[in-house]
């Protein structure tokens, strides 16, 4: 498929940045469309183990990588991904980032910070790297954008006029020590000066791209219940990670989008606060996070486990238009020999629904009705065809292809590029 979007169809973690790196093997371009260094990705190839924050990890197959106008950049952690990406071998020539991105500054980091402090209990769990902060300037229109770094004047005023807003915040609000002019705009003026080689125009490469038939992949950060107009409010990040957010993040008309490839794990994890319906009572929970390794890859925090839900992923096929599944993290279920999978939630009216709640109050209150689907309890590390799965685990992948009508089409066994499962006859499944 020319332009496929890749989008997470959980609470984000999904392993969307392993889907991507492989199906990158085969496409001419990787583009972000939004988040920012709240993302985190951890990509094995070759033996070498790599994280990510910002860079898509098309990189490594050396495709031309987007940074889109919908990306909130912080400078410092981009800046640190491409000095180590060049001390390791690996070019960064094909990196293209738009102008209308916006700059993470000092400030939304010690506002995020401050602002979660002083929530208290009512915290949402943020990562604190500035993300919401930076949105909410971007939507007031007193962000300061990538372009602003092409011209050293225009940046030195802009981060005056707004230091002399946010610095009375910082005081004032957060009883902070106020920025110093000089530093912050040495400090920024140092980054323009090493980003300004990758700036480019965006929107008309991808649309250019598409034009000629190349083909694109648009790696979606987070996950759909993160999103934040249709996730679980205000237990969310504050850009749009749904696949229809790939149009406007990248400057290139919905009608574009030719398929949605939608990542969920074969459980569910979440990280931060917020309502889990099927967040694991007791011992079985832990066993699901060491066997996973459940720890965030930006925060190092424990991740929440879950059964997995279908009636969330029922919402996110709707949201997103998933035209395809990838089900990522079996072989961590290998280890139980009963799976409870949550077809139905349980509202406090005693209504059943297979709908995920329009409601907030009722997603808060509601209990997961589980089908307990056996185990297999045997190791699939080793197996390389999905017919040669053992019959439950067959039998798992086949009852979420059932009950949400979309095929999945690229499972997920293990860590390495190479443990990826496509199924035969799959639309998006690569030749891996
Ligand atoms: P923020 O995006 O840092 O503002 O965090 C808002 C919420 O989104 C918090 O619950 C975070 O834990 C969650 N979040 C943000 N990015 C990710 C991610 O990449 N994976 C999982 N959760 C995330």
């Amino acid at each position: 498929m020319p332009a496929t979007v890749i989008v997470g169809a959980q609470w984000g973690d999904e392993g969307k940045g392993k889907v991507v790196d492989l199906l990158a093997q085969e496409s001419d371009i990787v583009a972000r469309y939004q988040g920012g260094p709240n993302a985190g990705h951890t990509v094995i190839a070759d033996g070498e183990t790599w994280k990510f924050h910002h860079m898509p990890s098309g990189i490594l197959a050396g495709k031309t990588c987007v940074l889109g106008a919908g990306v909130v950049l912080d400078p410092e952690t981009f800046v640190a991904e491409l000095d180590e990406l060049e001390r390791r071998g690996v070019s960064t020539a094909p990196v293209k980032v738009s102008g209308n991105a916006h700059l993470i500054m000092p400030w939304h980091v010690a506002i995020d910070q401050a602002s979660e402090r002083r929530l208290g209990k009512l915290r949402i769990g943020t990562t604190k790297r500035g993300i919401g902060p930076c949105y909410a300037d971007k939507a007031a229109r007193l962000g300061i954008r990538v372009q602003d770094l092409l011209d050293p004047k225009i940046l030195r005023q802009k981060i005056e006029v707004a230091l002399g807003e946010k610095n009375v915040w910082l005081e004032r609000v957060y009883g902070m020590d106020p920025l110093v002019l000089e530093e912050v705009a040495e400090r920024y003026e140092r980054f323009a000066q090493r980003l300004r080689p990758y700036v480019a125009d965006t929107s008309l490469l991808v649309d250019r791209a598409l034009r000629e038939d190349e083909s694109v992949l648009f790696e979606g950060a987070q996950g759909a219940l993160l999103d934040l107009d249709h996730g679980t409010y205000p237990f969310v990040t504050s850009s749009n990670p749904v696949a229809g957010a790939a149009a406007t993040g990248l400057g290139i008309g919905p009608s574009r989008i030719d398929a949605v490839l939608g990542v969920a794990k074969a459980y569910v994890t979440r990280v931060g606060e917020g309502p889990f319906p099927t967040e694991i009572e007791g011992p079985d929970q832990q066993r699901v996070r060491e066997l996973g390794q459940e720890f965030g890859t930006t925060t190092g925090r424990e991740r929440r486990c879950g059964w997995l839900d279908l009636v969330a992923l029922r919402y996110a096929v709707r949201v997103n238009g998933i035209t395809s599944l990838a089900l990522t993290k079996l072989d961590v279920l290998s280890a139980f020999a009963e799976l409870p999978v949550c077809i139905r939630y349980r509202l406090e009216s005693g209504e059943e629904t297979t709908e995920f709640p329009a409601h907030q109050s009722d997603f808060h209150h509601c209990r997961p009705v589980y089908e307990t689907l056996p185990g297999w309890e045997e190791s699939i590390d080793s197996v390389d065809d999905f017919s040669d799965l053992p019959d439950a685990a067959r039998g798992y992948v086949e009852f979420v292809e059932r009950e949400l009508e979309v095929e999945a089409t690229l499972v997920g066994t293990g860590a390495e590029r190479e443990r990826v499962l496509a199924r035969s006859g799959a639309a998006a499944a690569p030749s891996a």
